[in-house]
């Protein structure tokens, strides 16, 4: 029986600065074991724990989908461990376990329109879904996608490249908003993700909603989803608890009955609706 504590070897192959403050980076990471690859099978929405030997481990959600060449994770330094992993470089080389938790409903999305609303850093596993979704092979099954992705500024927006090209993708409808322009001369809107959703939002009937975001963002965003006619089990979010193990066996993570990194990370609106009241 594989042992899910212990870690499979990557190698840092790339690191890139996310923001303007620094405090964003984004690791493309590969399997120092080729054959590991194929062991480590994702889908987006699920996530990691990556690891430091005599540091430590966390959770982080995988921003790359399952077919390109590495594995992505953007970290924002906030303490211990992920000070430790920014001070990292091409060629170190750091653990891995994983995948846990589930991952979007891909197979519900099928026929329907695809609404991604994101804000902030907690973009990475959209990010992952927006990649996965504009491959022909799945992009064929679905109807329009739509994705907001705001930040507090300019500078905070993360793969800017790669956004860049999104704007110019006719399989996808991007719309990027900042919060405040901050001086900076930027040609796209300045908003607030909810308001910038209830303008372009796809007819409600036969749509998914995936949420991603800031507390404050994914609170004023319901209302608008509700008033456009989205129902609880049409929105998808992804929760971010405290995490141990991963696996279920801690009970760190858990609301109620439901254990985030074995139920989730990802649940239906429905779902959390019936979760205790005070989350
Ligand atoms: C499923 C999942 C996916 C995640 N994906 C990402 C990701 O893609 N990118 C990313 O940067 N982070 C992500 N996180 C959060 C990340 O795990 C924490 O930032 C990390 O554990 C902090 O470790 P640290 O040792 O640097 O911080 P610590 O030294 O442990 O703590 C520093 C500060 O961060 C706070 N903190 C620690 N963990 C969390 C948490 N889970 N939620 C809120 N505050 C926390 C602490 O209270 C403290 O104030 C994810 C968490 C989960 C559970
Ligand atoms: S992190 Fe241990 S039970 Fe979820």
């Amino acid at each position: 029986m594989n042992n899910p504590y212990l870690p499979l070897l990557m190698r840092i192959e790339k690191v890139t600065i996310e923001n303007d403050a620094r405090d964003l980076k984004t690791f493309d990471l590969a399997f120092v074991n080729e054959a590991d690859q194929k062991v480590f099978q994702f889908v987006p929405g699920q996530f990691a724990f990556l690891s430091i030997a005599g540091v430590g481990e966390a959770p982080f959600g995988i921003a790359s989908a399952p077919h390109e060449r590495f594995l992505k994770f953007t970290v924002k330094k906030v303490g211990v461990f992920t000070t430790a992993l920014h001070e990292l470089e091409a060629g170190a080389v750091i653990g891995i376990r994983g995948p846990w938790g589930n991952s979007y409903p891909f197979d519900l999305m099928q026929g329907k329109d695809v609404v991604i609303v994101s804000g902030g850093f907690s973009f990475t596993t959209l990010r992952a879904t927006i990649a996965h979704l504009l491959e022909p092979e799945n992009r064929k099954g679905l109807g329009k996608i739509t994705a907001i992705y705001g930040a507090r500024f300019p500078g905070e927006l993360l793969y800017k490249e790669e956004v860049r090209n999104w704007e110019n993708n006719p399989e996808l409808q991007l719309v990027l908003c900042v919060d405040r322009l901050n001086g900076a001369d930027w040609p796209k809107r300045e908003g607030l993700v909810p308001n910038v959703l209830k303008e372009v939002a796809p007819k409600s009937e036969n749509a998914i909603a995936l949420v991603c975001g800031p507390p404050m963002m994914i609170k004023f965003t319901h209302p608008v989803l509700k008033e456009l006619g989205f129902k609880p089990e049409q929105v998808f979010l992804s929760l971010e608890n405290r995490m141990k193990c991963g696996i279920g066996k801690c009970g760190h993570c858990n609301i109620g009955p439901k254990y985030v990194c074995k139920d989730g990370p990802v649940f239906s609106y429905a779902q959390i609706l019936n979760l205790p009241p005070e989350y």
